[in-house]
């Protein structure tokens, strides 16, 4: 082929690809190739344009390593993430709802006992945390684990802040027979995503603030049940309604009620005044396919 042009570019770097032998990534290939030529059509970027985003692209890339993923996080700040998310987890109403991962969760939090605090530090308001696994009919689910993870009360994770100690606010919890949970922590606070990249660079021109709204990060799975990746969003947050990267359901909003009953706080191991919060979780039998 040659005399490659406007009118043709399209067709011919499709027609390349005749011979892949994959045909999902064919049928791949051949949507980037198509929405992105669209793209170059429709905006008519200058050379400079197009060499800035490269920049952009190999910027985020270069600030990734083992602990930072920045093309998750732009990934997440398009609302590519929630988008995804919602294709592959249509589910039936009454079962709990997913949202995004994020890049903060850790493989191998430590297991620990029911009731246990997951704030080795204890700083902040003490919360305690409750609920059910159950199934679609309301029957609890035994030996489902939840694996939770949230910030400190200023808004970082254990892996972002060496003042924290490792695996602070991050465990592992395992339902007996009633499906029931509970677990002390401190009240979580809204907090921004890392913003000193190139996504960070991004939002300011888009005009955007880079907060999440206060939430607690939740996959709960069990034998035989399609696992969810969820949080719970504390009620009253003034991000909920401009999430950073458009994780927020209605269903996922809970109250964090303040006590101040010093009696209960003893006996739950948490210091006065403290909070709590309580959510069932509703998992579906594993699906074929
Ligand atoms: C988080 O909630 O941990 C998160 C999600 C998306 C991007 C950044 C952080
Ligand atoms: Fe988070």
């Amino acid at each position: 082929m040659r005399d490659f042009n406007e009118q043709n570019a399209t067709a011919a770097v499709i027609e390349r690809m005749s011979a892949a032998k994959d045909a999902r990534f064919r049928e791949l290939m051949t949507s980037i190739v198509t929405h992105l030529h669209a793209v170059v059509r429709d905006v008519e970027p200058t050379m400079d344009e197009w060499m800035a985003a490269i920049q952009f692209l190999t910027a985020t890339g270069q600030i990734c390593d083992d602990k930072r993923q920045e093309f998750i996080l732009l990934s997440d700040t398009l609302g590519v993430s929630m988008l995804l998310d919602a294709i592959n987890n249509r589910k039936p109403s009454g079962a709990t709802e997913s949202t995004v991962l994020g890049p903060f969760h850790v493989r191998g939090a430590p297991p620990r006992r029911m009731g246990d605090t997951i704030s080795l530090d204890d700083v902040g308001e003490p919360t305690l945390v409750s609920g059910r696994v159950l199934d679609e009919a309301g029957q609890p689910i035994a030996d489902a684990v939840l694996d939770v993870w949230q910030t400190s009360s200023d808004g970082a994770y254990d892996t972002q802040d060496p003042k924290q100690p490792e695996m602070n606010l991050r465990g592992l919890f395992t339902t007996a027979a009633d499906g029931r949970f509970f677990f002390r922590t401190v009240r979580p606070s809204s907090y921004a995503i890392p913003t000193d990249g190139p996504v960070g660079k991004m939002l300011i021109a888009m005009g955007r603030h880079a907060m999440r709204p206060a939430h607690i990060h939740f996959i709960v799975g069990a034998k035989g049940y399609e696992p969810v990746t969820t949080h719970i969003f504390v009620e009253g947050d003034a991000y909920l309604d401009s999430d950073a990267v458009f994780g927020v359901k209605d269903s996922l909003v809970e109250p964090f009620v303040l006590h101040d009953d010093p009696a209960r706080a003893t006996k739950l191991g948490l210091r006065n005044p403290f909070y709590t919060a309580s959510r069932d979780f509703r998992l579906v039998r594993q699906r074929a396919g």
